[in-house]
């Protein structure tokens, strides 16, 4: 099976250039002079039209469990979304529960996704219980494909870890070439203000912010650079929100230290202000880090361009308004954190090309091609060349759409950019070479998705 993908205009992160791209089977064979004649089985018009490889999101989190419920999208529901929104790849977050095993972890979630996802996927390892059992297991682990390992430094008594349990884990990174990936808020300060908020009867959603303070981020920051530069680990911060953070990333690696860092649309586009709508509407926005007031946000778009900010992933992980958010009326620090957003990445990028804030070849960089090399999926993924697997999207920059949970395809019951008016738009989406999203709907299967073993990053700064 071969398809002819004819008239576009097709966008690496290396440049963009007017071409025909054939794609045989699975792999992208050729980039071809415009016209030039030669047979296929198919053809898609692309005229007009961007050609970009297929999104990548390195930070979802399909039926999570988390604060008593599970994140609403599953395997199946969250791939499905999406594809929808030209991501080709997703990387979940496998959980270790206290007291049990990563192999064990690992062996949970795939029997989670493994047949169920519409597009392919990989997995990152939370450490949650650092002893020296699941220490050695990183090293499996890695063999397993799987060599980026979350950790917590909020969250005390859940996932949450010790400075020293931090630094044990990135002498291992550094001995095994794993990267630790840092979710940085001082949750043991954070812990003592949603105490002391809730003991003084402040239990609204936006309390989830001011008991979450920029400086908490900046400071857990600086101190997982610290313990990074100690050991020697590379270090990924990931869904950064707050210029504080921001400036530590960027000492850092202004002195050369390989740190890097992702941010999320709902940083860069949503605030404080959407955390403190009235009727527990703000719940629909918590999620830690907290959504920050909007002075952050030209902070954020300049790291982007400077790449300090070298990913934008969205730390998909839903929660309905109606039956889970619920849970946390009456106290804010029980509304499940999190909220959607991996079918939008795409397109709430796009709009940071139309509003002059990041180049073309900046939005397929910080979507796609980083995420591929960072992840060890490059040159397979996030580069349309031949010999990549042909994961295509063709992309209608002209189009325009209104973002609503009414024609959304997450399975959650609402959308945190509901009457949003984005311009661009999604076209044809071809993953592994099958056509899975067109004009004519969704034409893929859960079956389709396959496991990505991933390489050890080879990235640096
Ligand atoms: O609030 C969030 N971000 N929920 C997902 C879990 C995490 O910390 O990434
Ligand atoms: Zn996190
Ligand atoms: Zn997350
Ligand atoms: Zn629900």
């Amino acid at each position: 099976m071969s398809t002819l993908i004819k008239g576009g205009t097709v966008v690496n992160a290396t440049g963009a250039v007017t071409a025909d791209v054939l794609v045989d089977g699975e792999k992208i064979a050729a980039l071809l002079a415009p016209g030039f004649p030669v047979a296929a089985d198919d053809t898609i018009d692309a005229t007009g039209k961007y050609v970009i490889p297929g999104g990548i999101d390195a930070h979802t989190h399909m039926e999570m469990p988390f604060g008593g419920t599970f994140s609403a999208d599953s395997f199946e529901t969250g791939t499905i979304a999406a594809a929808w929104g030209g991501t080709t790849t997703i990387i979940d977050f496998a959980v270790q529960a206290k007291g049990t095993s990563l192999l064990s972890t690992l062996d949970k979630w795939h029997g989670k996704a493994d047949g169920n996802c519409a597009v392919d996927y990989g997995f990152h390892m939370i450490v949650s219980d650092v002893n020296d059992t699941s220490l050695k297991e990183m090293e499996s682990c890695i063999g397993a494909g799987v060599n980026t390992f979350k950790m917590f430094m909020a969250y005390p008594g859940v996932f949450y870890a010790t400075d020293g349990e931090i630094l044990r884990a990135m002498q291992k990174a550094r001995e095994t070439g794993a990267t630790i990936m840092m979710h940085a808020e001082n949750g043991i300060a954070i812990d003592q203000l949603v105490a002391q908020a809730l003991a003084q009867g402040r239990t609204d959603p936006v309390e989830h912010g001011l008991t979450r303070p920029a400086e908490l981020e900046g400071e857990a920051t600086s101190r997982a650079i610290t313990l990074a530069k100690v050991t020697g680990s590379p270090l990924y911060i990931v869904h950064l929100s707050a210029a504080q953070a921001l400036d530590a990333v960027t000492k850092a690696r202004d002195t050369g230290q390989n740190v890097f860092a992702e941010t999320c649309p709902q940083y860069l586009y949503l605030s404080l202000e959407d955390l403190a709508k009235p009727d527990f509407e703000g719940s629909k926005y918590v999620a830690s880090p907290p959504l920050r007031p909007k002075e952050h946000q030209s902070e954020l778009w300049r790291g982007l361009r400077t790449n300090d900010l070298s990913v934008v992933s969205t730390d998909h992980c839903p929660f309905c308004f109606k039956d889970q958010k619920e849970l946390g009326r009456g106290d804010f620090s029980k509304i499940p954190n999190g909220m959607p957003g991996v079918e939008h990445r795409m397109d709430l990028l796009h709009q940071g090309v139309v509003a002059g804030e990041i180049g073309l070849e900046r939005w397929v960089e910080i979507c796609s091609t980083t995420p591929a090399r960072m992840f060890g999926l490059h040159p397979r993924k996030g580069v349309i060349a031949p010999g990549a697997d042909a994961d295509v999207v063709v992309y209608d920059p002209s189009a325009t759409q209104v973002i609503s949970a009414a024609t959304h395809h997450m399975n959650v019951d609402y959308s945190a950019y509901e009457g949003m008016e984005i311009t661009g738009k999604v076209d044809t989406v071809l993953s592994r070479g099958r056509v899975v999203v067109d004009s004519g709907g969704f034409h893929g299967s859960t079956g389709h998705g396959r496991f990505l073993s991933r390489e050890l990053n080879q990235y640096l700064v």
